[in-house]
């Protein structure tokens, strides 16, 4: 990434320090809508509203930090999904990026199936009334219990995810007298260029069936022969965060190989192939996302190619975007404690929130976007780190980015595409409350999932 030009004024030195910043934008008052939702704006007197709602009247009225979260933009990037995949197709959206119960039903009504990893999100599925069939159960180490809440609920799939785990589901569904349909998850052996903590088909790594040796097979074998089990498809996931189509491309390769090589052994053409989600989302102004029609036409291109040339009868197609539905949907409202100017260095920005609602700088090296959002400013850029309240100096929000140097204490600023991987993976660290998600739709904000309490922590703490 670019860090050539750097601002004038008197609050930087003339060398930038060492990080991962571009130049600063010409105009700080601009939001780029590759990385903020839809309905955000500025509005004429400087504040910047979403779904028609400033955001000064939100941090009044829900208190700060806060997920704010745009429905219209999270259906409409639901529909695109469904919409580019078509009938022929199944999107499952994968809950781990966010899920709440509300956001069970924008699913439902936009045609979206769900996927689950965890016996929590399953209930959060159940409880919203999510039709058990539409519901994919996924993990690499599912419990009995969850297991066989699962079966019993009526779930759609579950994707088996080792040796162990195929006799242990059939055992399951024979004694509740089932027949569970199932798919397996293999890894592929691609390298996805991502994180590495966030890729997920290369061979060392604990999720998945490899392909090499002939395992997968032998898992095909071995399901195949169960009674308690209907295997309906082979499932991959090459990772997240991901921009590069081709890692995509190779795994529907080899999933379809795998396909010929059971028909040819088994005489069996399994009728679904799930290719998993990690779609990447912008961050920042320098990412470039793929948007769903191109993975859509990109994945189906490949599966009807190679299963023509297999001479096999071309099966239903599946995927499991998370973060390319919600991530960009939202932003983390913060109001400034503090602004430390650091001579020669940076100016640190104190937010009320930090690691406990973002992990991801801390954890991935993950780079975002701030704006600051109750006024207008036309002061100079100033470069800034936007850290949290937590008892860490890892507790980095945003690691390097540009904001008005007449910040102040008070001042609302707001981190863009936290919608995925953010409240999912929220912590109560230093005993900080969990701050609540606000969808907001048509001039109208009402809370989905409520701030935590102090009592909601006391109420764990029962020695
Ligand atoms: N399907 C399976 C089987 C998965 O394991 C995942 C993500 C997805 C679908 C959805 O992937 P997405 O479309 O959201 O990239 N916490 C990390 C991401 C971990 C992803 C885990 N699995 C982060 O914050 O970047």
């Amino acid at each position: 990434m670019s860090r050539s030009a750097h601002p004038a004024g008197p609050r930087h030195a003339d060398v930038l320090p060492e990080g991962h910043y571009s130049a600063p934008p010409t105009d700080l008052n601009v939001l780029d809508h590759k990385v903020w939702a839809q309905t955000v704006g500025r509005g004429e007197d400087g504040v910047v509203t979403v779904g028609g709602v400033p955001v000064t009247r939100l941090a009044e009225e829900f208190g700060t930090p806060v997920y704010i979260m745009d429905e219209a933009d999270f259906r409409a990037r639901a529909r695109a999904w469904r919409t580019a995949f078509g009938a022929d197709a199944d999107v499952f959206y994968a809950g781990k990026a966010f899920l709440s119960r509300a956001v069970v039903r924008w699913l439902e009504e936009e045609g979206l199936n769900l996927d689950v990893c965890s016996g929590g999100e399953l209930a959060t599925a159940l409880s919203a009334g999510m039709a058990p069939e539409r519901i994919a159960f996924h993990g690499n180490n599912k419990s009995v219990a969850e297991i066989t809440r699962a079966v019993e609920a009526g779930v759609g799939r579950i994707v088996l995810d080792s040796f162990q785990e195929i006799v242990r589901v059939a055992h399951i569904a024979q004694s509740l007298g089932k027949r569970q349909k199932v798919q397996i998850r293999i890894t592929v052996g691609v390298e996805a260029h991502t994180h590495e903590f966030i890729a997920t088909a290369h061979e060392d790594q604990k999720f998945g069936i490899p392909l090499a040796g002939g395992q997968a097979a032998e898992a095909v074998r071995r399901a195949l022969h169960l009674d308690g089990l209907e295997l309906i498809g082979i499932h991959s996931h090459i990772g997240s965060q991901i921009f590069d189509m081709s890692g995509f491309e190779v795994a529907a390769h080899r999933v379809v190989g795998l396909l010929k090589d059971i028909r040819d052994e088994h005489g069996v053409e399994l009728p679904e192939i799930d290719l998993g989600g990690g779609l990447g989302i912008a961050y920042t102004s320098d990412d470039d996302p793929r948007e769903p029609h191109e993975i859509a036409k990109a994945l189906g291109e490949i599966v009807g190619r190679e299963c023509e040339a297999a001479r096999l009868r071309t099966p239903r197609i599946s995927v499991e975007p998370g973060r390319a539905v919600v991530g960009p949907t939202a932003f983390t409202l913060y109001e400034v404690g503090t602004v430390k100017p650091l001579e020669g260095l940076r100016t640190y920005v104190s937010v009320d929130g930090g690691m406990s609602d973002n992990i991801r700088t801390a954890l991935y090296d993950a780079e975002y976007s701030v704006a600051l959002v109750s006024r207008a400013s036309d002061a100079e850029p100033m470069l800034v780190r936007v850290v949290g309240k937590h008892c860490e100096s890892g507790d980095i929000v945003v690691k390097d980015a540009f904001l008005p140097a007449d910040l102040a204490p008070g001042d609302l600023i707001a981190v863009p595409a936290t919608g995925a991987y953010c409240r999912s993976m929220a912590s109560n660290y230093n005993h900080v409350l969990r701050p609540p998600v606000v969808a907001v739709k048509d001039g109208e904000a009402r809370v989905i999932v409520r701030r935590e309490t102090e009592e909601d922590l006391l109420r764990l703490d029962v020695g």
